[in-house]
């Protein structure tokens, strides 16, 4: 296995996506890997019509993720 130093980051938006950054590969729901050029939006309230990825529907939905 190819070993990797670089540090993967994963941000939260507040009331948004999860932003992940870094050199990692992306499995999608059929087991293949989604091509992406490094940093990715994942959709955390369900209403994105582009699963895995954030499409801005957590703005339309008022999406309110509960955290202070
Ligand atoms: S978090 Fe943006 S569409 Fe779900």
């Amino acid at each position: 296995m190819e070993k990797n130093d670089e540090k993967v980051l994963v941000k939260v938006f507040p009331d948004g996506p999860y932003e992940v950054k870094g050199n990692f590969s992306l499995i999608g729901k059929d087991g293949k890997e989604i091509p992406h050029d490094g940093t990715v939006h994942l959709c955390r309230c369900g209403a994105s019509k582009n699963k895995p990825f954030c499409d801005g529907a957590h703005r339309k939905i008022g999406f309110k993720d509960g955290a202070e």
